[in-house]
């Protein structure tokens, strides 16, 4: 759980979007943090602070002058306990008072009594969005060191379509994570590979594996979140492209090499390259421009096959080889095979699948095999395993 022990300060502005903020609050949760809700005044028109009560299971605060706290308090009291405060939606005028330091109700008073990081989330009509005070104030708050989250573009509820509308949920979730990560990767270029790759057979068959790329995937979130720069080069997977990561989709190994080495003499800083891809060994020589038909007593087709470039081989062996992490699914002597790889491949760095049957799981376990030996990292989500990988090559970059 990426937000677990993170207590957030969510302060919902009087916006449409305001009953995203209930799906908002049910997501951070999901992800381990506490929430304790904050509310405008002109938030209560839109949603009311029941939902937030049932949904965070604390009550919800939306009045400076509220009698039942003791010492009346409350702006030092829930800023003090936030490790952060996330205003979502932010208003065209929130984002004013936030820019002049004003403090006229409980959630503009207790963000000018912060010592906690400001996240925020700007909602509005696009001509609201574009207004110079608007643009003004918004530059204002990220001088002042506040973190924008959007707006994006898109349908608005008014019916227009334009800049302003707030990120989803799912994305302000993303930049919540992404916020707390260490930047150990800050200023850093890393290519990955993930997913299988498919060789085809002929136009409507081929061979391909059962990887799902959710390792290299989780991977690639994760350096993004340590501050890298993220070049992806994904076989065929239906899985989202993570926030800020760079995707390319190919199809057969071959592509994934061109794919790789064609970045890399793009980006020859490259710091780092994963490759966690299944790359398939071989392809089919004799693959058919038409579909192969079923002949009587013809029996099964020839098929002839050509080995692959071995992608990680060829980056490690460069003379402008960035640091490189292989892979490995064993189903036997993980250990030594792990370490045979390492050399065979010629990387400092080769982490093995414990068990085999990791494919398309949202958990694993891992071995890491590097010249001192090996260590296990437990098991745990492909996400939480990808943010120890990502410290663990950071640590070996900012030693190189
Ligand atoms: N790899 C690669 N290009 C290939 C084959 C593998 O880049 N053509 C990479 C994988 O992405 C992984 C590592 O090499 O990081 C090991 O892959 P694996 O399939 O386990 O190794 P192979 O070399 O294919 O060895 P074997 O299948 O015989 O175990």
């Amino acid at each position: 759980m990426e937000l677990a022990n993170r207590h957030i300060l969510l302060g919902v502005t009087g916006g449409v979007a305001a009953y995203k903020a209930a799906e908002l609050a049910r997501e951070l949760q999901r992800h381990g943090a506490t929430v304790q809700v904050v509310m405008t005044e002109a938030a209560t028109r839109f949603v009311t602070a029941v939902t937030f009560q049932a949904l965070t299971g604390r009550r919800v605060f939306t009045d400076q002058w509220d009698s039942s706290i003791p010492n009346n308090m409350a702006h030092i009291e829930l800023s003090r306990q936030a490790d952060a405060i996330l205003i979502a939606p932010a208003t065209a005028d929130f984002l004013a008072k936030l820019a002049h330091g004003r403090a006229d109700d409980l959630l503009s008073t207790l963000c000018l009594a912060r010592s906690c990081p400001l996240l925020v989330a700007p909602a509005m009509n696009r001509e609201m969005w574009a207004n110079l005070a608007t643009q003004r104030n918004a530059a204002q708050l990220v001088e002042d060191g506040v973190a924008l989250l959007g707006p994006d573009s898109g349908d608005q509820a008014c019916g227009e379509t334009g800049m302003g509308r707030m990120l989803e949920p799912q994305d302000l979730v993303e930049e919540t994570v992404a916020f707390f990560a260490p930047k150990a990767l800050a200023s850093r270029r890393v290519l990955i590979t993930a997913g299988p790759t498919f060789e085809p057979i002929d136009p409507v068959r081929g061979i391909t594996n059962l990887s799902s790329g959710k390792m290299g995937f989780a991977i690639a979130r994760a350096c993004r979140h340590a501050g890298a720069d993220v070049t992806l080069v994904a076989g065929p997977t239906t899985l989202p492209t993570p926030r800020g990561v760079a995707r390319i989709d190919v199809t057969t190994a071959q592509q994934m090499f061109e794919a790789v080495t064609g970045s890399l003499d793009l980006a020859p800083r490259t710091d780092a390259f994963v490759a966690v891809a299944a790359v398939a060994d071989w392809r089919v020589s004799n693959a058919s421009t038409s579909k192969l038909k079923k002949t009587e007593g013809g029996g099964p087709p020839a098929l002839q096959f050509a080995e692959n470039p071995d992608i990680l081989a060829s980056v490690a062996a460069r003379p402008d080889a960035p640091y490189c992490v292989g892979f490995a699914a064993e189903s036997e002597n993980l250990e030594k095979n792990g370490q045979d790889k390492r050399t065979r491949k010629g990387v400092p760095l080769l982490v093995a699948n414990i068990g085999h049957a990791t494919f398309g799981r949202d958990d694993n376990e891992l071995l890491i095999i590097d010249a001192q030996g090996t260590r296990t990292l437990e098991r745990a989500s492909k996400n939480v395993l990808a943010a120890q990988l990502v410290a663990l090559i950071a640590s070996r970059l900012g030693a190189s």
